[in-house]
Order: structure tokens, then C-alpha cells, then sequence
């Protein structure tokens, strides 16, 4: 949650920490604001809403200091005004951070700081460590001193830079549960909370560990422990693009990320897929082979779409390799005692590779024993880190809020990991060709699916002002449900919901009159007749029927009210296929009712907070 940059060197810092700032904004837009030294003094600008509003209101674009730090907010405590807006100073203005978590004990330090007459400004518990880092730098008069000895207190997690008036020419950052990367240019330094904001300045980057602190002065930097213990920074390379984080000629970074997914999906098994010989190759898995083969039962942990992907994942793992799999709720499996041994894998599907909940979830699973593998989109990221072994998804930076390119990318590595399984369980080699044959022709077929984008955006024109939406499928296609459901409320404020098709008649059918729209994912497999039964009780009910079909189903025309066709391939391969036009959907409804498409109120990209 929420995006920190920070910036020493030669530059003025303000355009670029902005700058910076515009591209994290995806991972939060309550409010923006920026701090520099300037002649031995802080400035200070911040503003509720977004970086442009930031910068329209204030004149922080021209401040000439050369260190500064900045900030995009995803509020947890306070509500998103200009006040609680980041970054937050100690009552002398001397010392100033911005943070992202949450410092669960603020009130507990608050109190204590407040009985020796401290004061706030804001309801953050950021602040609240701003001021104790002041109060402690009153004590040491030793900045990074007072920055270590605060960080020793607090409980819960903070990835923060700090600056200190009094040392113009030093920032700190630190970590602890939130991402911070330390990008390494030509006598300048940026401090980020993702890749994006470093990519045009350097691709020199050292990763923060747990509990770590970097010293960052115009003349290099070193990194210790916030016990005081000095570490060895690893300088590594960041692999992506420039292109990569921008438009490219789409209006929304959602639309965009819709569109790679031809070539996104193609990058999810090129040089993976062995079509001859029916099965795959997962390198970043050789290390638990044994491990695999021996595996009793499989855990799949996630939240949100990654979520939805481990349902299919179940499914798919059932199916083909007929090892029994439960998928649960990062957020739920940590705090239920779970029963987890040294005979579980458990895997941990994740876009960001930073979520709060699942990285908590493989925490509990290793200490238990479990061989805990990553299906992870983002390189380097604290998931991909903690995990035993894994296998990154090769999305692409995904930007837009409300995930699609990295969904079908999860199903695409959930399916190859699958055939892998099952053919180390006896699937024959002729099953398997058949399987990785059909997946090598998905690209091809997503393409199709894409050109209907305008019959599509037709559909929606027609239902953008619905109130409801109810999504049905079965088998595969009811995880599909859930996640077109969750497409269509996360980005159009729509209330939708997703269920398993037959148990619509043990209730939502109350629901049902004709101005319910009900989306069916019905394509040509066994339980396709029930399916159209469904279809059929919904219509006797004067609901409004949206049928996702297949090309040989000349059928379902006379039953549902509109239908959009997808190619014809193996059941397995239909969630993939089936999630492209409830994509497009949910994207040209929430067009139509002028939602931000990319930054939806209230979400952020990385919930790095529980
Ligand atoms: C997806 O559209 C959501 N914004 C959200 O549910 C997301 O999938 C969830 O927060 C998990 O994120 P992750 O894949 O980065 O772990
Ligand atoms: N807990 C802090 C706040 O509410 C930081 C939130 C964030 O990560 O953006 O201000």
C-alpha cells in the first residue's frame, strides 16, 4: 500500500520524487505530498487527492533542494485529508518520513510522548513515529541512531525514509513488511517502493531485506540491521521496460494490460511448455523435485483474483494429477491453526509478490515445515524471496488496479504446474501432448476473443446502469464467476456476485426479476444442459441473460439475450478463454458510468497491509 519515493543527489529532487510518484500512484491515491531540504530548512507540500493535485495547488515543483522524499497514500489510520497526508515532521520540523504500514503500537507511544508534552497534527500512527524519532534525536543528537532505536520499538511494519534538517547531505530508509527497493545511479540514489519510480533513472538496485536500514549520503551508501548489525548489499539488475509501465496509445492502463494478454500468456510458457513430448520444464522448481513427488496433499493460499486462480487451480491439480488440494485465504489460514507438516506444499499465487496476508501465510507454513513454492508476477518481491522454489508468471508490470493480464498468466502457470504433476503421476505422455497442444493455442484464441471488444462495449452500453449483477458458472467456470464478479464491483461500483450456477435456485433466484442482469459462463462441456436449464429458470423469471458460449454452440442464441462467443478448447483451458470478455465487460461498464478505471476508490495494487 501507498508509494514512497526518495531522492539524493546533484538534481533538484521535488521533479523528480513527482515524478516518481506518478507512477506508484496505482499503489495509492488518497493523498500526495513531498518534503525537501532546502538551505538547511524542510519544505513541505501535501494534499488530499492525486499527485496532479498535488502539484496544481502547490509550488513544490519549484523547491531547489536536492534531497527530498515523497509519498502516495493508501489511508489505514485518519481519514485521506491534507493533514494526514505524508509526509509527516517531529514537532521541530527537523526530522521528517514518510511510511507505508501500519505501526501497531503508535497509541501505546503516542501516550507516553504526550506525558512528556509532545503534540500531533494528524490521526496517523505515522506520525506518531515522526515525532518519536525527533524526540529521540533530542536525546542521541545521533540521526541514525534515533531512526534504530525507534525502529527497535515499534511493532508491526513500516518500509520508511527519513530525513533530518539538520543533516542535509543523509537519508534512511528502512524496511519491515513493506517493499523497498535502493536504486544506485551516477552520484544519485532513489529510494522506492517499486521498481517503477527507479526504472528511468537506473536499473542498479539493491533489494532491502527484513529488519533492514540503508544510509544513503551523495558520496555511497552502507546497510546494516536495525540491530546495528553491517550487511552486504547485492547490487542486481531490474529487467523491465520503460514502455512497459506506460500507455502505449490506451486510454487505460486496464484496457492495455486486457490487450497484452495474447502475448502475456505466450510469455507464461515459452521455453516451459514441451509440446512433443506432453509435458513442462519449471527450472525454478528442479530444487524441490523429491520434495514434490513425496507431497501428500497440496495447499494453495492467495487473496482476491489470485484467489480466484487457486480455485481453478484446485481444479485443475484434482483433475489431472488427482492429488487432493484445498485452496484457502491468506488472510483466514494464518490465524485458524491450520494443520500443516513437513509432507504439505503449500503454494502462494500472488500479482505483487508483497501482500501482507500471504507473505504472513508461507511464514506460518515454513515454520510448520511445508515446502512453500511462489507462482509470483513481480521479480525480486518479498514472496518470491521467502519462498523454497517457484515460478514467476512473466506478466509484465501490471499497473491497473483490478488484475486481468497476471489472472490468465496464474491460470497459464497453474495449468502447466498441473500437467507437470500429473505426468509425475502416471497421466500418459499422449494425454499430456493433447493438453500442451491446446495450451500452446490459447494466444491465438485470446486474440479472437479481443477483436469482439466493441460487440462487447455494445453489452455494456446497454447494462452500464444497472444496479446488480449476479455471475454463474459451474466446475472450471465457477471460479470464473467469482472473478468476473469481482471485475465488474471493484472497478464500476456495480454490486455483483458470483455463484456456482445450480445453487442459484437455493436462493439468489429471489433475486431475479428484469432488471437483473445474469451472466452465464455456458460453454460446450458435460454439464453444458444444466447449465442451459439455469439459463432457462432465469429467463421464466424475465432476467436479463449475458451467455458466454462456445463457437459451435448454435443453440444458446434462442435462449439467452446476448451472447459472446469464445473458440472451442479443452474444458480445462475455458476459465482462461471465459475471463477475457467478463474483462472487457466489466472495463466498458465502468467507462460508461465515468469511473476511474484504473484507480478505483478505496483499492490500492498492493496490500502490504493486513
Ligand atoms: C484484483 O483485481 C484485486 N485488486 C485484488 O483482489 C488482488 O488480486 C489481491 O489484492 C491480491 O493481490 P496479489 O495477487 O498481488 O497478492
Ligand atoms: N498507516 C499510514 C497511514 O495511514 C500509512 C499508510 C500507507 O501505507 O499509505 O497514513
Amino acid at each position: 500500500m501507498c508509494g514512497i519515493v526518495g531522492y539524493i543527489g546533484n538534481k533538484r529532487a521535488a521533479p523528480i520524487i513527482l515524478a516518481g510518484l506518478k507512477r506508484l500512484e496505482y499503489r495509492g491515491y488518497d493523498s500526495a505530498g513531498v518534503s525537501t531540504i532546502d538551505g538547511g530548512a524542510l519544505t513541505m507540500a501535501k494534499k488530499a487527492g492525486k499527485v496532479a493535485d498535488l502539484e496544481r495547488a502547490t509550488t513544490v515543483s519549484k523547491t531547489e533542494g536536492t534531497i527530498g522524499i515523497g509519498h502516495t497514500r493508501w489511508a489505514t489510520h485518519g481519514v485521506p485529508n491534507d493533514v494526514n497526508a505524508h509526509p509527516h515532521a517531529d514537532s521541530s520540523d527537523n526530522i521528517v518520513l514518510v511510511h507505508n504500514g501500519i505501526i501497531e503500537n503508535y497509541v501505546t507511544i503516542k501516550k507516553k510522548l504526550t506525558a512528556q508534552g509532545y503534540a500531533f497534527k494528524s490521526d496517523t500512527d505515522s506520525e506518531v513515529l515522526a515525532v518519536f524519532i525527533g524526540m529521540l534525536y533530542k536525546t542521541f543528537g545521533n540521526f541514525e541512531q534515533a531512526v534504530r532505536t525507534a525502529l527497535c520499538e515499534v511493532e508491526g511494519t513500516f518500509g520508511i525514509v527519513v530525513m533530518c534538517a539538520e543533516h542535509p547531505d543523509m537519508l534512511i530508509a528502512a524496511r519491515r513488511g513493506s517493499p523497498l527497493i535502493l536504486g544506485v545511479g551516477n552520484d544519485e540514489y532513489v529510494v522506492a517502493s517499486d521498481a517503477a519510480a527507479i526504472v528511468s533513472h537506473t536499473r542498479q538496485v539493491v533489494y532491502l531485506h527484513e529488519n533492514e536500514m540503508a544510509i544513503v549520503t551523495r558520496n555511497g551508501f552502507t546497510t546494516k540491521t536495525i540491530l546495528d548489525i553491517e550487511t552486504d548489499p547485492v547490487i542486481e539488475e531490474i529487467s523491465i521496460e520503460l514502455e512497459q509501465i506506460e500507455k502505449g496509445g490506451f486510454p487505460h492502463f486496464m484496457l492495455k494490460e486486457i490487450f497484452e494478454q495474447p502475448t502475456t500468456f505466450h510469455d507464461g510458457f515459452r521455453g516451459r511448455l514441451l509440446v512433443d513430448e506432453g509435458n513442462v520444464r519449471l527450472g525454478g522448481l528442479s530444487t524441490v523435485t523429491d520434495r514434490l513427488l513425496n507431497a501428500k496433499r497440496i495447499i494453495i493460499t492467495a487473496c482476491g483474483t489470485s484467489w480466484h486462480a487457486a480455485l481453478i487451480g484446485e481444479y485443475l491439480l484434482e483433475n489431472m494429477a488427482r492429488i487432493p488440494v484445498e485452496v484457502e485465504y491468506a488472510s483466514e489460514f494464518r490465524y485458524r491453526n491450520p494443520i500443516i507438516d513437513s509432507s504439505d506444499v503449500v503454494i502462494a499465487i500472488s500479482q505483487s509478490g508483497e501482500t501482507a496476508d500471504t507473505l504472513s501465510a508461507i511464514r506460518l507454513a515454513k515454520a510448520n515445515g511445508a515446502t512453500v513454492i511462489g507462482m509470483v508476477n513481480v521479480v525480486g518481491s518479498s514472496i518470491a524471496r521467502e519462498t523454497d522454489a517457484g515460478v514467476y508468471l512473466h506478466a509484465g508490470p501490471e499497473i491497473g488496479v483490478a488484475s486481468t493480464k497476471a489472472f490468465t498468466s496464474q491460470l497459464c502457470v497453474l495449468t502447466q504446474f498441473s500437467l507437470y504433476m500429473a505426468r509425475t503421476r502416471g497421466m500418459s505422455a499422449e494425454t499430456g501432448r493433447e493438453i500442451a497442444t491446446a495450451l500452446e493455442a490459447i494466444p491465438e484464441m485470446i486474440e479472437r476473443i479481443l477483436a469482439k471488444s466493441d460487440e462487447v462495449k455494445e453489452i455494456a452500453r446497454q447494462y452500464a446502469d444497472a444496479s446488480n449483477f449476479l455471475y454463474l458458472g459451474r466446475g472450471y467456470n465457477f471460479p470464473v464467476a467469482l472473478e468476473g464478479a469481482l471485475k465488474l464491483k471493484e472497478i464500476s461500483y456495480i454490486h455483483a456476485e458470483g455463484y456456482p450456477a445450480a445453487e442459484m435456485k437455493h436462493g439468489p433466484i429471489a433475486l431475479i426479476n428484469e432488471n437483473m442482469p445474469v451472466v452465464f459462463i455456458a460453454p460446450k462441456d458435460e454439464i453444458y444442459e444444466k447449465v442451459v436449464s439455469n439459463i432457462e429458470e432465469v429467463r421464466a423469471r424475465q432476467g436479463k441473460v449475458i451467455a458466454i458460449a462456445s463457437e459451435s454452440d448454435d443453440f444458446i442464441d434462442t435462449v439467452a439475450n446476448h451472447v459472446i462467443k469464445i473458440p472451442d478448447t479443452l474444458p480445462m483451458l475455458i476459465p482462461i478463454l471465459a475471463s477475457i470478455p467478463l474483462q472487457l465487460l466489466a472495463y466498458h461498464i465502468a467507462v460508461f458510468r465515468d469511473c476511474n478505471v484504473d484507480m478505483p476508490r478505496n483499492l490500492a495494487k498492493s496490500v502490504t497491509v493486513e
